[in-house]
Order: structure tokens, then sequence, then C-alpha cells
């Protein structure tokens, strides 16, 4: 940390970017902190803010010997998760925020915005936080600067992101970047006393300039709202570089797949928040899958450009995982649990009394008592959740042992396959392949799932969620559409699309599928689908293993009638099914484009013969 900077109009001498230094000044001029303090990105400077953070209340410090170099944060109780509902993409017109994103006129939001940054930051300390999203240097990378108030919001970023004064020395005196401004929207009268977690309880917005590629977020500092560079920079403007650059910005993870023959596949899977994307990167596969290996190359969102040699080549702009705490497990998810063994940040986790962190699920048997993620005693009888159901890890990536030797390689890796898979206790089938990259499009668009605990609002709701990238897409959805189809065209390996489902339920509730290291026996299927040695039949919604397509050697136990259960498309859902596609795609006026309308017809004639 640069202590010269305590003069708030003054920034470091290393910073030679005069339209950086001059948008740090004005953000001042309007925020009005206590002090600026700009972020080299070290060790020293990480371990500084732990310990204020420690002092201020808002971490504590797990014990040292069962989990070195960690803490855990409590955040305000409403301050949980991701918020759509105040999320905006203020383009110039309507038209091009589209229908399934909440748009106000980019002037109007200009002057709420103004109103409410005005001297938000008093009595607190603004740090300037510049991060590469993408390895700094690279053809692919995008660099942001963020300006935050929120010391928990740097250290997060110095895991999710290559953060510091590297990137201040990339940029250079006039690179690119995209100003993100931030803060908890929480003023700090001179002397009073700091909450642990301060936020703003009445106004919170999530708001994002198309044209001019800013970033502005007010009030919230939990994750996906207050970590600018991942959903706001890498998914949301970077959607809009990729329409305008013929590339693409997604929802997915990115994995290799090695088979004992020695080839090597990898593929990259769209699957919405809280929705398995972690699980999967990870995956283990099962005992007998003997000279299998499954390697990590990202586990939340990709970037995926046509290369030289016609195939698509998919980077992890990340550096960090900000991963879905409950339901790991040393069973579920054994190379997280190795992660996150160090240096990591916990948010919203019970804690034990010990001194260590426990979640829903990491045990069969829930500790006897605990403190729970609001700070409250709690015993298995209390009848309340211990941990909150979108309780997170932020850790960098590098501690995973699945990392793929390329994961931070520039030019990325090649992609065989694209999945995309919802949560559907019903209807949608284990696994099917689409017969053509628009036949995929169609089925990527109309991908659906049950709602999570990652965003605010009702848990379990089925809703659209195209390409797992309602939340995320920065422009006109039906563009976005159009922009898919059209990118495959500009590749001569075009990647296979499959659609999965591990969540389908039996009519007693419970999941029929395995699921975790047996989705193996799926991803064996596509990686030969894309070889061309896997068979499966022609069905109305595309090609689906049979039951003797798959290979059960270790899983005997799974019978032939329940993985009929699990594939059957009944009538009467698929016409429901369908009707909700009608409903998405009747949204999309003029932007829907003619091959996705051909497709819907041809699935209607299909289900009904
Ligand atoms: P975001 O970080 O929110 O984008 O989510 P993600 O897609 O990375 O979600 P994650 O992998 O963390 O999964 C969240 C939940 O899904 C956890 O509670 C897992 O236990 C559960 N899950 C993952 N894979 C499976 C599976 O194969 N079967 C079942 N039944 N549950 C799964
Ligand atoms: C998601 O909600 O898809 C996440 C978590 O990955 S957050 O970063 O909070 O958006
Ligand atoms: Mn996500």
């Amino acid at each position: 940390m640069d202590r010269q900077s305590t003069n708030i109009f003054k920034a470091p001498s290393y910073v030679r970017h005069v339209r950086l230094r001059e948008w740090v000044a004005e953000m001042a001029r309007l925020t009005k902190p206590a002090r600026v303090v700009w972020c080299d990105g070290s060790q020293e400077e990480y371990d500084r803010l732990c310990d204020e953070l420690v002092s201020a209340g808002t971490f504590l410090k797990l014990n040292e010997k069962l989990r070195p170099y960690s803490y855990l944060a409590r955040s305000h109780p409403t301050d949980v998760a991701r918020m759509e509902d105040r999320t905006f993409i203020c383009s110039a017109k309507k038209d091009d925020a589209g229908p399934t994103n909440n748009w106000v006129d980019p002037g109007e939001m200009r002057g709420t915005l103004n109103h409410l940054f005005d001297g938000c930051m008093r009595g607190r300390t603004m740090y300037v936080v510049p991060f590469s999203m993408g390895p700094i240097g690279s053809h692919i990378a995008q660099v942001g600067v963020e300006i935050s108030d929120s010391a928990y919001v740097v250290v997060n970023m110095r895991m999710m992101t290559r953060m510091g004064r590297p990137v201040v020395d990339h940029l250079g005196v006039d690179g690119a970047f995209v100003p993100c401004l931030h803060s908890v929207g929480a003023p700090l009268p001179l002397g009073q006393k700091d909450v642990p977690w301060p936020c703003n309880d009445n106004e919170k917005w999530i708001v994002h300039f198309p044209e001019t590629r800013e970033i502005w977020s007010f009030g919230s500092g939990y994750g996906g709202n207050a970590l600018l560079g991942k959903k706001c920079l890498a998914l949301r403007i970077a959607s809009i570089m990729a329409r305008d650059e013929g590339w693409l910005a997604e929802h997915m993870l990115i994995l290799g797949v090695e088979s004992p023959k020695g080839e090597k596949h990898y593929v990259s899977a769209a699957f919405p928040s809280a929705c398995g994307k972690t699980n999967f990167a990870m995956l283990i596969p099962p005992k007998s899958y003997a000279g299998w290996k499954i390697t990590t190359v990202g586990e939340d969102i990709a970037w995926i450009k046509p290369g030289k040699d016609g195939r698509f080549y998919a980077i992890n702009p990340e550096a960090g995982f900000f991963g879905v705490a409950p339901g790991t497990s040393e069973a579920t998810n054994p190379n997280a649990m190795k992660t996150l063994r160090s240096n990591v940040i916990f948010t919203n986790v019970a804690l034990t009394p010990e001194g260590d962190v426990w979640w829903e699920g990491m045990t069969e048997t829930p500790p006897p008592e605990l403190i729970d993620w609001q700070g409250n005693d709690w015993t298995p009888s209390s009848g309340r959740l211990a941990a909150h159901a979108n309780a997170r890890f932020t850790v960098p990536a590098a501690q995973c042992p699945s990392m793929d030797p390329k994961w931070e390689d520039p030019d990325g890796v090649p992609i065989s396959a694209f999945l995309f898979g919802g949560r559907r206790s019903s209807t949608v089938p284990l696994v099917v392949e689409a017969p053509t990259w628009e036949d995929g499009v169609y089925m990527a668009a109309t991908l659906g799932s049950e709602t999570t605990a990652a965003i605010t609002g009702k848990v379990g709701v089925v809703r659209r969620d195209p390409m797992a990238m309602l939340a995320f897409c920065g422009y006109n959805i039906g563009d976005y559409f159009a922009h898919w189809l059209k990118v495959g065209k500009t590749v001569n390996r075009v990647p296979r699309i499959f659609r999965v489902n591990w969540f389908r339920r039996d009519a007693a509730g419970k999941f029929i599928w395995p699921g975790f290291s047996e989705n193996m026996r799926v991803l064996q299927w596509i990686v030969e689908r894309c070889e061309g040695s896997a068979e499966g039949s022609a069905t109305a919604l595309g090609i689906m293993p049979r039951y003797e397509d798959l290979s059960w050697s270790g899983l005997e136990k799974f019978t032939r009638d329940q993985y009929a259960e699990l594939s059957e498309v009944e009538h009467d859902a698929w016409a429901e099914e369908l009707h909700s596609h009608d409903e998405l795609l009747g949204k999309l006026g003029s932007h829907l484009p003619r091959e996705l309308e051909t497709r819907r017809t041809l699935l209607h004639e299909k289900l009904a013969a």
C-alpha cells in the first residue's frame, strides 16, 4: 500500500496513466472518503488488511492449526446473495437491454447514482484496486480498476483476480480499463463506531453502462454484487465486448478429460448458479474408471474465442474460486476440500468451538454445538441452518489439486463439447445430444432451472435461464442467441452441444441419479460421441444414450428401470415445457432468430407425433 497517497487527490508516482489518475480523483471528489489507498497486491498489504478486518470485527481468525491463514466473515443478514431485481443494464436504447434485463434510461440512472454516491464514502478508506481478468498482458485478458470502500472486497479481489501494481505497470500511460465503482453505501460519521458488515439496507444498485463500459455498484458488500471483476465485468460487460468482437463470454466451467488411451478433450459446461459447476469441474472419476483423469481449468466463467485452427479456445478469466460451501464434502468434492485447507476467506459459514468451520453437508452428523452464520449459538435441534444456504469460500485456484497444466495458458484450451444443465426435478432427461449446432443453440436458449439460494428471492421455482446467462447477458437476449448462431459458423470444428440434468427426482422426492463422481459416466459418453465411438438413439428431443450405451461398471446397482425413469420423456410434461419455451421466445419479438423459430415448430411437431 502506498502511504504517500493519503493526500486524496494524489496517486502514487508509479501510476503514469493520466485518465486513471483523473478518474480516481474525480470519484474521490464525488464520494469524499477520508483517505485513498492504491493497492499494490502484495502479501504484506493482504496481511495488513486482514489484520484490520479482524480488528474491525468483520473477520474472525480461524484456528491456525486447523485452518491456517483463514478467516470467517459474517455478512449482514440482508446482504447474502446476488440481487437480480437490483441489477440494471442502462444502454442508450431500452431495446438493447432486451426483455430479460432491468433497464433505466442512462441519463436518469446517472442522476440517481451521482446523488447516491455523493459523499457515500465519508469517514471510510477508498481503495483503488487494479485487476486483470485473465493472465496479465494476455491477448485475451481485460483490465478493470475497482474503486471500493470495502477492505473485504479488496482481499477477495486479490484472490479472485490478478490484482495490484503489475496491472498498473501493464496499463502504462494509456491502456484500456473498465472503471468499476463500488461502495457499501454506508458513510461513517466522525466518532461513530463501524459495524462488522457495513451495507445499505434501503438502497442497492448494480448498474452497467454498456456503451461506455462502466460499472457502478452501491449498497451491497456481497459476492457478485461487490466483486465487480466477476459477474459485472467478466460476464455482463464482457458479453457485450464478445458480441462486438466475435467471441463468447459465458457462465461456464472448463474441464479436461483424459482417457486411458491418452486422448484429451476439454469441455465447457454452463449450469446456473449453485447448480454444480464447481463440483463437475473438480470431478474425481469413480474407482472403476482407472486411467481416466479430470483436470480443472475454471469453475464459473469461460471466455471462448475462435482459434487459428478453426476450433474454439477457452480461458478462465479468474484466478480464484468464490464457491458454494453447503453440500461440499469429502464425499461430494474432495478436490474442493483439499483446496480449502488453508488461506481461505469463508463467508456466512458456521463456526466450531475449536475455531474451525462447518456447513450443512460437510459431515453426515453435525457437530453437537456451533455458532451459526449470524453469530448465535446453534445445536442440531435449533431447527435452522447453521450456515447460510449461499455461504461461500474464497480461495486461490492454484491451491486446487486438479488444476490443469494449461489453466493459465493465455491461448486457452480447445473445446470439444458444450454442456448445458439445469436443476430439474422432473421432465428433463439425464443427457441429450443436439444433432446440430442450431439444435444445440435452441436447447441452450430454452434451458430451464429451479432457482437457488445464490440469488435473493424464492428458491425452487422453475424458470427459463438461457445458457445459464439470464442474469449475466449484458444485452438483448435475442441478439445473444443470434450471436451464438453466428459464431458457430466462424469455426470449422464446431463443438457438439449436450443438455444434462443431474437433479431428476423420483415419486418419493429422492434424486434418481447418484450424481457427483458418477457424472463421469455421462461425461465419458459425451467425449466418446465427440470421437465418434459411442452410440445413441434418435428421439424427439435429440440423441440419447440407451442403457447399454453407458458404462455401468462399478454402478451395477443402478437398474435399467431406474435409467428408464431418468430418461423418460413424458408427453404432458413436455407440452408444458414447450409452452414455457414459447413464453420466452414470444418475448423476443423481432430479435427472435429465424433458426430458433424453425426449431420450435419442429419440436412441437416431433413431440406431437
Ligand atoms: P455458482 O458458483 O453459484 O455459479 O454455482 P456452481 O454451479 O459452481 O455450484 P456448485 O458446484 O457449488 O453446486 C452447488 C450445489 O449443487 C451443492 O450443494 C452441491 O452439493 C450440488 N450438486 C453439485 N453436483 C451435484 C450432483 O451431481 N448431484 C446433486 N444431487 N447435487 C449436486
Ligand atoms: C453466481 O451466483 O453465479 C456466483 C456467485 O457465481 S456470485 O459471485 O455472488 O455471483
Ligand atoms: Mn456463477
